[in-house]
C-alpha cells in the first residue's frame, strides 16, 4: 500500500463525517480563551466544553475538526516511540445528537473500511462500573455486534476509562478506548492500557453525559454529547505499518535534520531517545510561541521555556553547540503551515524567541559552569570523592545547570556525583510543583458556575468601555478568568492614566445599572464583522458564529455563555493594570463588590 500522508487522513476524516452530517469546525489555540482550568488546550473537547454543557452551537450539534494540543504531563515518557507532547486530534462530536451506537460503528467503519486497518489487531476498552455510573454493558454489546471479539472488550476501571472534567469541574464521562496491537511480545498479564507498548491507543470515544460540580458532585447533563480523539500521528504510524510515529511525513523530516546537525544516526540505539526529544520538543515550542505563548518564567510561558531548554540541553549531549532551535523551527513551518497558517504568520517571532531562550539558556549554563568550578574547589578542600546530591541539585534548580553536563564535568574531575539523593531530590520538587499547580488551576469556564459566566460578560463590557476611552485600535489580546477575578489583555502601548481607569470603570458599571438584556444571533463571520460586531483576537471562524449583543453598548463575536441581563454582575471594581510584553497591557478586575 502506497503511504498515506498526514494530510491525506485529515482530509479522509473529515470528508467520511461530513458525508454522516457533521460539519468542520476550525482548531482552536493552543492558548485557552476565558478558561484558567489549563495552561494549553489538551484535547479537542476543550474550546468546547461551553457546547457540551448546553450552549448551543452556531453550526448545529453534529461537528468534527482536527484540534492541535499540547501535553506535558506525559513530558518524561517523550523518548518513546509514540509519545509526543504536541499532537493533532481528531474529533468527531454529538451536542446532545447521536449516542454509544452510531459513535462507535462508525469509528469501526473508519478503522476498517477507509483506513483498511485489520479488525484482528483491534481491541478495546469500556467502562467496569462504579458507585458514580454503571458498566457500561451497552458499548460492550455494540462492539460484539461490530465484531470484536468478547476476549477483546476489556471492562476497566475509572483510572482508564473515564475522561474528565479538565481541572476540577466540567463535562465528563466514562470512555471505550480503541486500541492497535503492536505486534509486540505479549507477557502475563498484558492488555489495553498496560503500558508495555504492545497496545497502542489510537482512538478515544468519550460518553459525556455528566458533569463535575466545583463541589465534587457528579450530576447528569440533561444532553448526553459524544466527544471523541483519534491521536493523528498514531494513527497514520499504524496505517503506515510504522512501529515509532516520528518517521510519519510531519516529523520524520525534523529527525533527517538533526542527522545532519549532530553527524549521528537516529538509528543509534543511544541516540534515538534524545533524537525524539529534541524534535518534539522544537516542535511544541513553536507552535506554542506562534499561539502566544512566549518563554518566561510562569504559567504557559514556562512550560515553552522547559521544552526549549530541555531541547537545547539534549542537543548539547548530542554535540550540538551552536543555536539550532530556530533552524529546525524553521522546518516544522514548512512542515505544518498549510495545515496551521497561524505558523507562517508569526515566522518571525518564533525565530527571535527561540534565538533569544538560545542566548540566554548559554549565558545561564555559563554562570553554572562558574558555581561548578566554586563547588568543586570546595570538595577538593574537603577532599570527598564525591559531589553531594544536594550540591549537584542546587546547580540544577538555582542555575538551571543539566544534571548531565554535572556528571561530564565530574567525571573529568574524577569524582562521582550522588545521583540517588539527587533524583530523590528532585522528585519532592516535583510533587511539591505538581501540588502547587493543581491548586492553581481551579475554576475556570469550564466550571460554568455564574461567577464565571458574569466575569466573562464582564470582559466584553471592558473591552468596549477601552475602546471608547482609548480609541478603536485597542483589541483583545487574552483573557483568563477564574471564579475570583478576571484578567483582560489588550493592545496598548502605554500604561493608562488614573483618569482613564475611572473612565473605563465608569462606562462598564453605567451599562450595567442598565441592566441591558445580552442575547446572541448566529450568522455568517462576514457578516459579523460587517455588523460592526469585534471579533476574537487571532482566532479563526467556522462558517457559523454566534454574536453576542449587549443592550447597545456591545456586539463581540463569541461562544458564550453569558449573563442573561448586565444587572446581574454588580460592580466592577479594577485592581491592577501592568505590562505584559512589547505593547500589550494586563487589567484585573473584580465583580459585584
Ligand atoms: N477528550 C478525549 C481525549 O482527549 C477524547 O477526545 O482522549
Amino acid at each position: 500500500m502506497d503511504t498515506l500522508t498526514v494530510q491525506e487522513l485529515r482530509e479522509r476524516y473529515q470528508r467520511f463525517f461530513e458525508v454522516r452530517g457533521h460539519r468542520p469546525i476550525p482548531s482552536a489555540s493552543l492558548l485557552p480563551e476565558n478558561d484558567a482550568s489549563v495552561l494549553f488546550t489538551t484535547a479537542g473537547m476543550h474550546p468546547l466544553a461551553p457546547y457540551l454543557l448546553g450552549e448551543t452551537h452556531p453550526l448545529g450539534n453534529r461537528l468534527v475538526d482536527v484540534q492541535r494540543c499540547i501535553r506535558t504531563g506525559d513530558i518524561d515518557e517523550v523518548g518513546d516511540p509514540s509519545h509526543l507532547t504536541f499532537f493533532e486530534m481528531l474529533g468527531n462530536w454529538s451536542l446532545g445528537d447521536y449516542f454509544k451506537r452510531e459513535s462507535l460503528a462508525w469509528s469501526y467503519e473508519f478503522l476498517t473500511q477507509e483506513l483498511h486497518l485489520d479488525p484482528a489487531q483491534l481491541a478495546v476498552t469500556v467502562f467496569a462500573g462504579d458507585a458514580d455510573a454503571p458498566r457500561d454493558d451497552e458499548s460492550a454489546q455494540i462492539w460484539l455486534s461490530l465484531g470484536i471479539p468478547a476476549e477483546r472488550i476489556h471492562f476497566l476501571p475509572k483510572e482508564d476509562n473515564w475522561w474528565g472534567p479538565v481541572g476540577n469541574a466540567g463535562p465528563c464521562g466514562p470512555d471505550s478506548e480503541i486500541f492497535f496491537d503492536t505486534g509486540r511480545p505479549d507477557h502475563p498479564g498484558c492488555r489495553p492500557g498496560c503500558g508495555c507498548g504492545k497496545w497502542l491507543e489510537i482512538w478515544n470515544n468519550v460518553f459525556m453525559a455528566y458533569r463535575k460540580t466545583a463541589q465534587g458532585d457528579l450530576v447528569k447533563l440533561s444532553h448526553a454529547n459524544v466527544d471523541t480523539g483519534m491521536g493523528l500521528e498514531r494513527t497514520i504510524a499504524v496505517i503506515n505499518g510504522f512501529d515509532d510515529v516520528y518517521r510519519i511525513d510531519t516529523l520524520a523530516p525534523l529527525i533527517a535534520q538533526l542527522e545532519s546537525l549532530t553527524g549521528y544516526a537516529y538509528a543509534e540505539p543511544q541516540h534515538t531517545r534524545p533524537f525524539r526529544i529534541v524534535v518534539d520538543h522544537i516542535r511544541a515550542a513553536t507552535f506554542a510561541i506562534a499561539d502566544g505563548a512566549l518563554p518566561g518564567n510562569v504559567e504557559a510561558g514556562y512550560i515553552v521555556r522547559r521544552l526549549i531548554r530541555r531541547a537545547i540541553r539534549y542537543g548539547y549531549d548530542l554535540g550540538i553547540r551552536q543555536p539550532f532551535c530556530a533552524q529546525m523551527a524553521k522546518t516544522v513551518v514548512q512542515l505544518l503551515d498549510d495545515a496551521y497558517p497561524i505558523l507562517g504568520q508569526r515566522r518571525v517571532v518564533i525565530a527571535n524567541e527561540l534565538t533569544c531562550e538560545e542566548t540566554r539558556f548559554k549565558a545561564t549554563l555559563e554562570r553554572g559552569l562558574h558555581e561548578y568550578r566554586k563547588l568543586i574547589e570546595r570538595v577538593r578542600r574537603v577532599g570527598t570523592p564525591m559531589i553531594s546530591g544536594e550540591s549537584a541539585f542546587d546547580l540544577y534548580e538555582t542555575f538551571g545547570f543539566p544534571l548531565p553536563l554535572t556528571l561530564e564535568l565530574a567525571r573529568e574531575d574524577g569524582l562521582r556525583v550522588d545521583e540517588n539523593r539527587f533524583e530523590a531530590l528532585l522528585i519532592e520538587h516535583k510533587e511539591t510543583s505538581r501540588r502547587g499547580a493543581a491548586q492553581k488551576f481551579k475554576g475556570g469556564l469550564q466550571d460554568q458556575s455564574e461567577q464565571t459566566t458574569r466575569l466573562h460578560t464582564a470582559t466584553h463590557l471592558l473591552h468596549t468601555a477601552l475602546r471608547q476611552v482609548l480609541g478603536a485600535s485597542v483589541r483583545q489580546m487574552g483573557s483568563n478568568i477564574t471564579p475570583e477575578r478576571l484578567r483582560f489583555d489588550f493592545s496598548y502601548p502605554e500604561a493608562l492614566s488614573d483618569a482613564q481607569l475611572r473612565e473605563v470603570e465608569r462606562l462598564v458599571n453605567e451599562e450595567i445599572m442598565r441592566d441591558d438584556a445580552i442575547s446572541y444571533t448566529v450568522m455568517p463571520p462576514a457578516q459579523a464583522i460587517e455588523s460592526g460586531a469585534l471579533a476574537f483576537f487571532g482566532a479563526k471562524y467556522g462558517d457559523m458564529v454566534k454574536v453576542y449583543s449587549i443592550g447597545a453598548f456591545s456586539r463581540e463575536v463569541c461562544g458564550g455563555p453569558h449573563a442573561t441581563r448586565t444587572g446581574e454582575l454588580g460592580r466592577l471594581t479594577i485592581i491592577k493594570q501592568e505590562a505584559v510584553g512589547q505593547g500589550v497591557r494586563r487589567i484585573r478586575a473584580v465583580i459585584g463588590v
